[in-house]
């Protein structure tokens, strides 16, 4: 076997500070079905959202680091907070492997809004990141659409409890605000949030507004990674035999990991408890 014949079997890396990754997992299971995933779930040390910036770029160091020991030939760090406080310093560190991250979709929302205004729903630390401004700034200047920051704080908490009703709650409380202030466009812009996007239309319905987009970028995040891949030659083909694996880790239980995976996306994975890093 050639060293790339090995590298183009080696798997994908993706992470998140808990649940919120399988929102970005679904879409590249779809467009990538022959790829070895390797799925961390740093559910012991979420939420990141409320964490100061090095905190929270320290600890996706070691996760990618977890993940490059595992043999990941790519990462995907599914997590907005992640991306905004620690992409950087993951491509300074590791700077010979594609790394695909997701921010929130503000640039396919300001295409879409009509009434000019954008709510964006994100971790207080994604919506204080510079790298966050930066990108507001350059969408507002090109496009004029107003964007109105709504930091969801205790919101990743309730969903990773599986807590309905305290998300219905929160969700309200943060979703309101920004119709009555005229968006018709939200964005999704934190991974978890997509898990939950039936509770988010109701709440929207419940207040009586219509045609409000909700935009996710999942889909966009796994289409650069399908790029990243072949541009790199590190495609696995389809394998006769030889199906796609999937693995998860999570820094918490293995037990509530695998329940998460079967209700949300109806896989039953292999889940393994371990640490990353010193926290
Ligand atoms: N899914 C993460 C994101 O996209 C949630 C961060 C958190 O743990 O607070 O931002």
């Amino acid at each position: 076997m050639s060293s790339s014949t090995s590298l183009n079997d080696a798997p994908v890396g993706i992470f998140d500070s808990g649940l919120g990754g399988l929102s970005i997992l679904r879409h590249v299971r779809a467009q990538l079905p022959h790829e070895h995933l390797v799925y961390v779930a740093d559910t012991g040390f979420a939420p990141y959202g409320d964490k100061p910036e090095h905190v929270v770029a320290e600890r996706s160091l070691a996760v990618a680091r977890f993940l490059v020991e595992r043999g990941a030939k790519a990462i995907v760090v599914a997590c907005n907070t992640a991306t905004i406080s620690a992409v950087r310093l993951m491509r300074d560190t590791f700077p010979d492997l594609p790394i695909v991250g997701v921010e929130p979709g503000l640039k396919p929302a300001a295409a879409l809004t009509r009434s000019g205004k954008v709510g964006v729903l994100a971790t207080e630390r994604t919506l204080a990141g510079a790298k966050f401004l930066q990108l507001r700034d350059q969408i507002t200047q090109a496009t004029g659409a107003q964007f109105l920051l709504q930091p969801c704080r205790g919101l990743v908490d309730k969903i990773e409890l599986g807590d309905t009703d305290g998300t219905r709650a929160l969700l309200q409380r943060y979703v309101t605000p920004l119709l009555d202030a005229g968006a018709d466009t939200l964005v999704l812009g934190c991974t978890h949030y997509p898990l939950v996007q039936a509770t988010i239309e109701d709440v929207i319905a419940s207040a009586g507004a219509r045609d409000v987009a909700l935009v996710d970028t999942g889909e966009a995040v796994a289409r650069q990674l399908v790029r990243l891949l072949d541009a790199g030659r590190l495609l696995r083909p389809a394998t006769p035999g030889v199906p796609a694996r999937l693995d998860a880790y999570t820094s918490a239980s293995a037990t509530a990991l695998s329940a998460a995976f079967n209700s949300l996306i109806g896989i039953d994975p292999p889940v393994h408890e371990a640490t990353f890093g010193a926290g």
